[in-house]
Parts: C-alpha cells; structure tokens; sequence
C-alpha cells in the first residue's frame, strides 16, 4: 500500500475507536447511546459495528492534532470540512456514527444520523469519496457478512444500516446494504462472485419500491444470480418490522413474503394506471406485455397471461395472439 493510504486506514481506524470510545464510555455520548438503546440496539452490536458518537466543538480535529498528523493528510481524509480561512473542522457533529468499512473489515468513512427528527437537518451525512472510499463500490456490512453469504449462496440487501444491523443481532447476518436507494453496477457484481440468490429487503415505501424495480433491472442485466422480492408488511422498515414483530415472524416474511421479479413488476407496474379505467387497462397490457415475454419458459408465461385474461376479464387468445410478435423479437 502507498505509505498515505497506510496513514489514512490508520487515521480512521483511530477516529473510529474514538467515536466510540465516545458513545459507551462518556457523558458526552449518552444522548446518543440511550437513542440506540431505543431503537433497540444492544451493547454487543454496538461494539460488533463499532457505532460510535460526534460531538460538536472539533473533539475529534483536536484528538487527532495530539497525534501529530500531517495536516495535508487531514485534508485528504474527509474527516474534516475546510473553512474559507483554510482551517479545518469536524464534519461530523452531534450524530450517531455507522462505520462503514471495506472487504478487509477496515473501517474507510462514515454515515452520521441526526438524533432529533428536525426535518431541516440532513438525516444521514456521509463521508465524500476519498482515497479510500469510493462510495459506488462499497457495499455496507460485506465483510462481516462474506462467510455467512458464500455459505448459504444467498444475500439479503438492504437500504439502511439499521436494517442490516437489527437484522445482525436477530442472527441473520448474510445482509449489507445498498446505503441508500441507487444500487450500482459495481456493488451487483460484487454480490454476483459470492451469492446466486438475492433477497431485496427495501424498505416497503414508495421510494423502496421504485429503488427495487431499478434494483431487479440491474441484477437482471449484470448477473446471474437469482432474484427475488421481500415484501415487508405495514410500511414498515425492516427494522422496526423486526423491532414489533421479532425475528420468527421476520423469518416467516423472508420465506414467504417473495415475489419473483416478474410478478414485482407486474404489481408495482399496476400503480401507474386506473384500473377502472378500459383505456388505462389496455394501456397497462402495453406496458406488461414484453416482461411477460421475457419469460423463457413456456408454461410459466402462460400462466401470467392466464392470469392477467382472468383478472381483467379479458380473452386469453386474443392476449396470447398480442404477445406472439414480442416473442419473435426477443433477442
Ligand atoms: P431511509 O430514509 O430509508 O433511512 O434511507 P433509514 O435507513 O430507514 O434510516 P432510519 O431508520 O430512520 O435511521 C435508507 C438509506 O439511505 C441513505 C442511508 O444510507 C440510509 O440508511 N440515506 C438516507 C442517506 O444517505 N441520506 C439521507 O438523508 C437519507
Ligand atoms: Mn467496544
Ligand atoms: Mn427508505
Ligand atoms: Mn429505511
Ligand atoms: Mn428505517
């Protein structure tokens, strides 16, 4: 490794220790530990993710200018935020810290969730990429969960790190997370070398549904691996699911709760029309028409359009005569 890489994995894995050392051992970090007991979160998983605590007034500029860093690598670090006068300050302050780390366990940035629920203030600020962070690539959780994954060739992906960690403690501990709604092509392949079955476990708002059908596009066309839609019920986070209904029933939603892609679409497709509607209907046929076609198998298509003729009272060989020419054009 170049020798200010080595400085800065070590710059972080000192700021983590003390972020945390923060939270559990302070006076300083209470507020925030007590918002983690809260949300259900034990002392095991909080030392497990190495969740820490950033105060205000710079504590962690000054803790680490004790150590004698070089200010340029400071700079580097994306620790700190520059001011027009070219002094640095902490760019955390007064939030929870997830610890995000790389394939080797290294801890390389940092998310920091707001304690109050002031809608002005950014819920989730994140380190900007670095040298050592490049944000499209990383997936939340991998290392820890890499064994678990290869062993039983499935992952679950998550949007948040809470869902992961809640995940974590219930003893599921094949997640990571997408660390937000815009999975990427790199983190698919990624999961594509270690997993032949995926498990999207977003969250079951309109954003989490729109970021799964992007999702299932993305593992459609740069993997192999098997895809599938968990659906938790009650608009609720994986989280707080697991949070109100523990992890038997959690595990019951898991096995049971699942879409394959092509029934996702064709329920999500469904709310962009009015369904009361004659026009809307055939518009939606439209629009499904190619993803049912894009199944290979015979008998599994069929069954789709079966379905689709009884629902909307249509006349299947009239369906079926419509989806002949999508056929012939696959490639
Ligand atoms: P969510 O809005 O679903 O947050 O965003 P969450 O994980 O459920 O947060 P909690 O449970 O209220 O604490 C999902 C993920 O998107 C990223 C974070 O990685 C978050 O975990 N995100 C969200 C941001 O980066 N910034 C934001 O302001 C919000
Ligand atoms: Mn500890
Ligand atoms: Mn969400
Ligand atoms: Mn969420
Ligand atoms: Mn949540």
């Amino acid at each position: 490794l170049p020798e200010n890489e080595r400085q800065l994995l070590k710059l972080y894995d000192e700021a983590t220790k003390f972020y945390h050392h923060l939270l559990i051992n302070t006076e300083i970090g209470d507020t925030a530990l007590q918002y983690l007991y809260q949300r259900g979160v034990d002392d095991a998983t909080i030392d497990a993710f190495m969740l820490g605590y950033a105060p205000t007034d710079d504590v962690l500029l000054k803790y680490v200018t004790e150590k004698k860093y070089d200010y340029q690598l400071l700079r580097e670090s994306e620790l700190f935020i520059e001011w027009d006068d070219g002094s640095l300050h902490d760019r955390f302050t007064d939030r929870v810290l997830f610890t995000i780390r790389n394939q080797t366990g290294a801890p390389i940035a940092f998310s920091g969730r707001r304690l109050s629920n002031d809608a002005d203030v950014a819920k989730y600020m994140n380190s900007p990429e670095s040298i050592l962070f490049n944000k499209s690539n990383e997936l939340f959780n991998l290392d820890l969960a890499k064994n678990d994954i290869s062993k039983s060739k499935t992952v679950i992906l998550f949007e948040g790190f809470m869902d992961v960690i809640a995940a974590f403690q219930a003893g599921i501990r094949n997640g990571v997370a997408s660390m937000g709604t815009s999975l990427t092509q790199d983190q698919v392949q990624r999961l594509n070398r270690i997993a032949q079955k995926i498990n999207i476990t977003y969250d079951s708002d309109n954003a989490g549904q729109a970021a799964t059908q992007r999702a299932l596009e993305l593992i459609g066309r740069f993997s192999q691996m098997k895809a599938q839609v968990i659906h938790i019920p009650d608009t609720q986070d994986p989280d707080e699911f697991l949070r109100s209904q523990g992890v038997e029933a959690f595990q019951n939603v898991l096995q049971h709760n699942t879409e394959d892609p092509i029934a996702f679409n064709l329920r999500y497709l469904k709310g962009n029309y009015d369904l009361n509607n004659q026009v809307e209907i055939f518009s939606y046929i439209r629009e499904i028409l190619p993803i049912i076609a894009s199944v290979n198998e015979p008998v599994v298509r069929q069954t789709y359009l079966q379905k689709l003729a009884s629902e909307f009272n249509l006349n299947y060989d009239g369906l079926n005569e419509q989806l002949q020419p999508l056929l012939l054009t696959k490639i």
